[in-house]
């Protein structure tokens, strides 16, 4: 058993804090009869109804996102800056992002209201890939970078191993990739910066087998079922 509130927000009629407030208005019945009653608790094969209309389970969708820097990667910012929703127009769904990318933090970025599969893509034990290009101030060396890929020393423990390649120096950076498929809050930026070489820009081209391909910085595709059948196979 689910409470009503918990299987209308799964409908997509709202966020649970606003679903209690419909059924308080007494504009929800379950099997015919209205319920006020916050705490009710429902059967998967109850009927309910939200001002008339049965609900049914909302349609699972996908997208994957460019984001730019400069918005946050929460649903909602009480700081009231821009956040990736405001990139997601034509989209009725309640979507939200599959784990986080900084504020200035730009690239690839899943949204869903799959909560199984956002649960499963964040959660630490399943190891998911996420490759970054990174530009820090200056030139690191060889060891410095191999420090990176062993392993650093950071105040919430040492770092699993990483891959770092396709090296660029510039004058007065160095581009390079690294793949790491812990997802600590501003991971890459704390290794760098522990080595020594800040991060100026940082950008997410892969996670997983997917990739930006081109997809200009703020749009958006869905993607195709064949992706998210291939998402879903990482749990097996
Ligand atoms: N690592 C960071 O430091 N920032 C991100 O946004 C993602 C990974």
């Amino acid at each position: 058993m689910e409470r009503l509130q918990k299987v209308m927000a799964h409908a997509g009629i709202a966020s649970r804090r606003k679903s209690e407030e419909i059924i308080a208005q007494g504009r929800v019945k379950v099997n015919g009869r209205v319920v006020t009653e916050l705490g009710t608790k429902v059967f998967p094969d109850d009927i309910i109804e939200v001002d008339g209309k049965i609900i049914t389970e909302e349609k699972k969708i996908y997208l994957l996102l460019n984001k730019p820097a400069g918005y946050v990667t929460t649903v909602d910012d009480p700081q009231g800056r821009k956040t990736v929703l405001d990139l997601i127009k034509g989209v009725s769904q309640r979507i939200y992002p599959v784990g986080r990318l900084d504020y200035d933090t730009s690239g690839l970025l899943i949204l869903t209201n799959d909560g199984d599969l956002t649960h499963f893509l964040t959660h630490p034990s399943h190891q998911i890939d996420k490759t970054y290009r990174v530009e820090v101030k200056g030139h690191p060396g060889r060891s410095d970078l191999r420090k990176l890929a062993e392993g650093v020393e950071l105040e919430d423990g040492i770092t699993a191993p990483a891959r770092v390649n396709s090296i660029r120096r510039r004058k007065q950076t160095t581009l390079f990739n690294i793949t790491i498929h812990e997802g600590r809050n501003r991971q890459v930026r704390r290794m760098c910066e522990k080595i020594g070489f800040p991060v100026i820009n940082l950008k997410r081209i892969a996670f997983a087998f997917l990739r930006l391909d081109g997809l200009p910085e703020g749009e958006f595709r869905f993607l195709s079922d064949q992706e998210v059948r291939r998402l879903k196979d990482l749990k097996e």
